[in-house]
């Protein structure tokens, strides 16, 4: 007790503290080792890449962090990791050269048939796997191997914390088996990096192994961020699968609308167990974090994540040229309705209008599309500008679509906008349809024309 007492103090002075933790009434606390204190650190990523099969292993005297936990002699030689009690943890330090499908498995011991935990990114909190039950291995040094399911892992350094949500199980070492390279995506945004708080679509585990983003609906806004380290050029992927042949959906700025890729029609999957990556859009970005979201025009299908590719570092001049503004976000309206569930307006009628705000950011000539949705061919809209009264364009007749909810667009080729704020007012003739949003993309620059 003394010497653990004073090692505890010796860590607390450390620049990088080791969040030691006294237990003296807890009895199973003797007899193991407080880990010497080693700092997290981002660790050099390889040049070689990891080839189907390769494993990378982590064993428990590798630890960087931790809390709760003390080292105690293994059986089969070395240390292992002892007193995972819930709300233990212990950190490790990893670095990929290869993004892609990880087989975890985990060499565990447990007396008693119990013990669970999490893996998750410190630094980020992203979680990579939950996972309950451990074996019963009949001995706290009696060791087994437990396939842990598949882990989708990215590219780089990462320090991966196991959190112990369950007490009553020891840990020896973990690996990680490269099952499939994703194809070389410098950065992913996983299904469970998506902001779902306002939306009803599910985490689930996916055939793959991997968590999904389950039955996506039209109108979810899925919110997440993107961290780019350099600006450029981007291919931007989608790993979806798709047997109901339905679903089109647009990657955006949260705040601005600006479409960075955006997909009509997604290709059919022969079962929801069957996956495939669609090109969703080529777009320059900023360096920096960019609040975005997926935007689902329509929904019906399952997204495991986004894979971006940067392509070169050139700047270019289809830059914030392509603009989404969502029916709801109306600036003004006479007799229309937002439908709670699925985000567009309704209750259409001879008469109503709505009213929006283009935020306009060069001039140029520019394709307005509205989609729109109506199971019988019914509706017919005008489009003006409020202020000046010129009319844009208008539709006498609409194309029957499916349902309610299957959007289809309906276009203006050739509206010539001037930088700045523009109104525009749709003037309702005939209800009996639905509208969706709004996006207007630059088709040529007005000053390259004169
Ligand atoms: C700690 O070691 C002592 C001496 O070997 C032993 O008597 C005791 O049972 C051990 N405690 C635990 C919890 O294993
Ligand atoms: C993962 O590894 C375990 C143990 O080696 C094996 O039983 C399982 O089939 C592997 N899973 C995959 C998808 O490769
Ligand atoms: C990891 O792989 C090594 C080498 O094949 C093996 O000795 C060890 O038992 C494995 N550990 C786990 C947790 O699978
Ligand atoms: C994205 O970043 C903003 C801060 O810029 C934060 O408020 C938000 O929670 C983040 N969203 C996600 C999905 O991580
Ligand atoms: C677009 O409008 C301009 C005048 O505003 C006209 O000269 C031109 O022919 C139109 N182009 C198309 C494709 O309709």
């Amino acid at each position: 007790m003394i010497s653990l007492f004073f090692a505890v103090l010796v860590l607390g002075t450390n620049a990088n503290p080791i969040q030691a933790q006294t237990q003296d009434d807890d009895f199973w606390r003797q007899n193991g080792t407080v880990p010497e204190p080693i700092a997290c650190v981002s660790l050099p990523i390889s040049t070689t890449p990891l080839n189907v099969g390769d494993t990378v292993t982590i064993t428990s005297t590798e630890l960087c962090d931790y809390y709760g936990i003390l080292l105690e002699p293994s059986s089969e030689g070395g240390f292992d990791i002892g007193w995972m009690q819930q709300g233990h943890w212990v950190s490790f330090d990893m670095a990929l050269s290869t993004a892609g499908l990880f087989n975890m498995t985990i060499r565990t011991a447990s007396k008693t048939g119990e013990g669970a935990f999490d893996l998750v990114n410190q630094g980020t909190s992203e979680v990579y796997k939950v996972f309950s039950g451990v074996a019963n291995t009949q001995g706290w040094q009696n060791w087994e191997t437990m396939d842990a399911g598949l882990v989708a892992l990215r590219k780089g350094s990462t320090t991966l914390r196991v959190n112990s949500l369950q007490s009553g199980w020891n840990l020896l070492s973990m690996n990680f088996t490269l099952v499939e390279a994703f194809i070389t995506y410098d950065y992913m945004v996983f299904a469970q990096n998506f902001d779902r708080g306002h939306v009803g679509v599910e985490l689930a585990e996916s055939s793959e192994g991997t968590l999904n983003l389950d039955y996506i609906f039209s109108g979810d806004e899925l919110f997440f961020n993107l961290t780019l380290p350099q600006s450029g050029k981007y291919e931007i992927y989608a790993r979806i699968s798709n047997p109901e042949d339905v679903g089109s959906f647009a990657i955006a700025h949260r705040q601005t609308g600006q479409v960075f890729g955006m997909i009509l029609t997604l290709p059919t999957t022969s079962s929801w167990g069957e996956w495939t990556t669609v090109l969703v859009g080529e777009a320059y970005f900023d360096a920096g974090t960019h609040n975005m979201e997926l935007f689902v025009l329509q929904g019906g299908f399952n997204l495991e994540f986004l894979g971006l590719n940067f392509i070169d570092s050139a700047t270019g001049d289809s830059e914030d040229n392509h603009y989404l503004v969502p029916a709801k976000d109306y600036t003004n309206t006479n007799g229309v309705e937002v439908d709670p569930n699925n985000g567009n307006v309704g209750s259409l009628d001879p008469g109503d209008w709505i009213e929006y705000s283009l935020n306009v950011v060069s001039t140029g000539v520019y394709i307005l599309q509205f989609y729109v949705a109506s199971p019988e061919g019914w509706g017919s809209f005008k489009v003006v500008n409020p202020q000046t009264q010129e009319i844009y364009g208008g539709f006498d007749s609409l194309p029957t679509t499916e349902s309610w909810f299957s959007w289809v667009s309906v276009d203006i080729p050739n509206v010539s906008l001037s930088q700045g704020t523009v109104p525009i007012k749709l003037e309702i003739t005939n209800g009996g349809f639905n509208f969706f949003v709004i996006a207007f993309e630059l088709a040529s620059d007005h000053e390259e024309e004169v």
